[in-house]
């Protein structure tokens, strides 16, 4: 709720959860992101509630199913997404997170505990020195802001063609003590918890594996509701939230 509340606050119209099953993606069996519904308006089709949209979106995603049951990955969660088609970019979107974030006001998370990760670039893609600035500008040390490849800063298409592009990360940390001297954000050890992914979705892949400028840029951003309610309920899992404890309870009473 605070999220839709911040959002439409900052000019953005709520759009209805989509259903899991795609209505017009036979290529698809569920929706696996909050972009999903959305491809077409990514790819230039107007929406008919304009250019800057925020919703909250089930999602049922099996590409990393290795990684379910771990502290934070499940198979079934909710998505908080704030959309721009062809509208703001990368400037507004990182200062409203970091806003949403860290401003009494709203989630009021401790700065200290955040850190951020940004495309390190390659031979197809070139690298994200403006994100890591704007993320300097808001008074992040630049020890906080780590260059990851594209396995780790990259995101899309859904599939094999279509919209994707560099993302920016915001990871909480857990406290726990980390795994070993290389450990960082996007390390898997459950140290670092990804909380909010924002994509900047300025290319589409087309079928030959080129990666072509798309005639809008957009932002996808993606903010986990389970993983969230970790972090401002204390826990460093998904599990021992509110969402799933009085289930689990439930089991344990039962049995
Ligand atoms: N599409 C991105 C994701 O699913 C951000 O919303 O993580």
């Amino acid at each position: 709720k605070m999220y839709l509340e911040f959002f439409q606050k900052n000019g953005h119209k709520v759009i209805a959860n989509a259903s899991l099953v795609p209505e017009n993606d036979p290529t698809a069996l569920f929706i696996s992101a909050g972009m999903h519904p959305l491809v077409p308006y990514l790819l230039g089709q107007r929406h008919p509630s304009g250019r800057k949209l925020v919703n909250v979106q089930k999602c049922l995603r099996t590409s990393d199913v290795d990684e379910v049951g771990d502290s934070n990955h499940l198979s079934f969660f909710e998505m908080l997404g704030n959309w721009s088609l062809g509208d703001y970019f990368k400037e507004e979107s990182i200062t409203w997170s970091y806003e949403f974030l860290t401003s009494k006001e709203w989630l009021n998370l401790d700065v200290e505990k955040l850190s951020f990760t940004v495309f390190a670039g390659d031979e197809t893609t070139p690298r994200d020195t403006e994100s890591a600035r704007i993320w300097e500008g808001l008074g992040i040390p630049k020890d906080k802001i780590f260059y990851l490849p594209r396995e780790d800063n990259w995101w899309g298409p859904i599939g094999n063609t279509g919209p994707c592009g560099p993302d920016t990360e915001i990871f909480y940390d857990t406290g726990k003590e980390p795994c070993g001297d290389e450990c960082k954000p996007g390390c898997s050890c459950g140290k670092f918890n990804e909380i909010w992914n924002n994509v900047f979705m300025e290319y589409n892949k087309t079928p030959s594996g080129e990666y072509e400028l798309l005639e809008q840029k957009n932002v996808d951003t993606g903010m986990g509701v389970e993983r969230t309610v970790a972090v401002l309920q204390g826990k460093d899992n998904v599990y021992e939230t509110e969402i799933y404890a009085p289930l689990f309870n439930h089991i344990i009473e039962q049995s």
